[in-house]
């Protein structure tokens, strides 16, 4: 079935446009690249993978709990509501509110896709093109994942999200080249990948860990690659332009952790008015959304948009603690787990294929 019939509430049929006045530019330096970013361009040459054939599309998910998550994880599982729902509905629960959540994986990896060709055209260097290139790539991997993870394994998809789609649309629109990369690289793949490992560790589900592990050994790259373009270029910028880059993070964080809530699925659901505020000032939502900065704000740091100003507003989003991070560490743990990932899959595949022992 189309995603068209899918979709859980309207969406609009012919798309949606974002207009720009992003330049292109052509480099005439072929040669002189950053040997950093040309590292990480040969780490991902040799890291392409096939999503049809890497990720074992054969596993099942659970009805009654697709994804096998702690209902703990669940913002209305401490109410009324939920004490008085029976199994049936407990189940469509669970399966709305992770459709919705894969489907802003699924829209923001669309995003990622549109923004990381963008960073072709308009990144000055040509390693940072070379690096972009690559990246375009891994990011139609992402939306095919999934895609094919909500279209075969879940019965409805949700639209984007307003507090997304408006993210999404203020870097997509910005003529600064650098807002490509600080919106994107820094603070929706940040988001992104704190989202992801939620899933990755958590999820019972192995096909739903594998597709996490996989979609977050190349995010970790493309962090990195939004790290080594912006170290080099904001400690040049005047006051009044870094300060400019700062209330965009505080503004696009506060923004995120508000917008949060996953508000279509209890209205959808028609949990509406009476569950709406009590989601947002749960605590397991309160917890959830306070990790989700847990990969921004090292980034943020390390990029130099750290003046007192950004520091106050990570302490008001009880999110500094994550400043201590260090962020070499934690992707190079990203690009491990994959790697065991696919050591298990291998030591499965051998067992299987081995002769029975004889009778
Ligand atoms: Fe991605
Ligand atoms: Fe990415």
């Amino acid at each position: 079935m189309t995603t068209m019939f899918r979709y859980a509430l309207p969406v609009e049929q012919t798309g949606w446009q974002v207009g720009t006045e992003m330049q292109a530019s052509f480099a005439w330096e072929y040669e002189d690249g950053r040997a950093k970013l040309l590292n990480l361009y040969d780490t991902a040459k040799q890291h392409q993978w096939d999503a049809a054939t890497r990720i074992d599309w054969s596993l099942d998910l659970d009805p009654a709990n697709p994804m096998r998550m702690d209902d703990r994880g669940l913002a209305i599982v401490e109410t009324p509501l939920w004490a008085k729902l029976g199994a049936e509905d407990r189940a469509r629960v669970r399966s709305h509110v992770q459709a919705h959540t894969l489907s802003q994986f699924l829209h923001g990896e669309q995003g990622a896709l549109l923004v990381a060709s963008r960073l072709v055209q308009c990144a000055p260097q040509m390693d940072a093109k070379f690096y972009a290139a690559t990246q375009t790539m891994d990011e139609a991997r992402h939306v095919e994942a999934y895609s094919r993870l909500l279209h075969e394994k879940f019965d409805v998809v949700y639209p984007i999200t307003p507090g997304l789609r408006s993210l999404l649309g203020q870097i997509l629109a910005d003529s600064r080249w650098d807002f490509c990369y600080l919106g994107m690289q820094v603070l929706i793949e940040g988001l992104a990948l704190a989202a992801f490992q939620r899933y990755r560790d958590s999820a019972q589900n192995p096909l739903v860990q594998q597709v996490n592990a996989y979609v977050m050994q190349d995010e970790a790259r493309h962090v990195a690659f939004g790290r080594i373009a912006l170290r080099d270029l904001y400690p040049q910028l005047t006051d009044l332009e870094r300060a400019e880059r700062e209330d965009f993070v505080i503004d696009a964080c506060r923004a995120m952790r508000d917008r949060f809530d996953q508000r279509e699925v209890w209205d959808n659901l028609g949990f509406g008015d009476a569950l709406a505020d009590t989601a947002v000032g749960s605590e397991t939502m309160k917890a959830f959304r306070r990790r989700l900065f847990s990969r921004i704000v090292p980034v943020v740091r390390d990029i130099g948009l750290w003046s007192p100003k950004v520091q106050q507003a990570f302490i008001d989003m009880q999110a500094i603690e994550y400043a201590d991070i260090d962020v070499d560490t934690m992707l190079a743990a990203d690009q491990r787990v994959a790697e065991e990932f696919d050591a298990q899959r291998h030591v499965a595949e051998a067992i299987a294929a081995a002769p029975a022992p004889a009778q």
